[in-house]
């Protein structure tokens, strides 16, 4: 199940993401916003963290204008890793390197072809398992 979260500024995008989920059949959960009105991106980036740290979805899509201020909300949470992408390479690398529960993008930044194309990425690629990887990624939540 896949979290979905958005500002004003991502909105219209979002409303792109979920015609592709569902044409994919891909189960999602829409935490909002709900319309193109002007919102604060703290609150939906928190619905989606929310989700994920409950393990009722296993991985989330928050956009923003620039994705910044939203992935940066994210990440303030132990267990997050929000990726910021805006090319398909990163996102198949944070998936396999970072193993990222989150991708972030710019509404503002990305159109929606390619916006669709790194979603397809990031949710298509594995975690490689490297054990590099994982120690690294237990290196970020914990400082011994
Ligand atoms: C809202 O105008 C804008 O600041 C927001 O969408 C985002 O880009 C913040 O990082």
């Amino acid at each position: 199940m896949v979290a979905l979260g958005c500002d004003q500024g991502g909105y219209e995008l979002k409303l792109e993401i979920v015609k592709y989920l569902e044409e994919k059949g891909i189960e999602y959960k829409d935490c909002g916003t709900y319309s193109p009105d002007s919102v604060d991106y703290p609150v939906y980036a928190r619905a989606v963290v929310k989700e994920i740290l409950s393990g009722s979805c296993d991985k989330g899509i928050l956009i923003c204008g620039t994705g910044i201020g939203i992935s940066i909300t994210a990440n303030r949470y132990k267990g997050i890793r929000a990726a910021l992408c805006s090319d398909c390479f990163s996102a198949e690398a944070t998936r396999q390197h970072n193993d990222a529960n989150i991708l972030a993008m710019g509404g503002r930044v990305v159109g929606p072809g390619l916006a669709v194309k790194i979603v397809d990425t990031f949710l298509n690629t594995p975690f490689s398992g490297a054990e590099r990887h994982a120690r690294r990624i237990h290196m970020i939540d914990n400082e011994e």
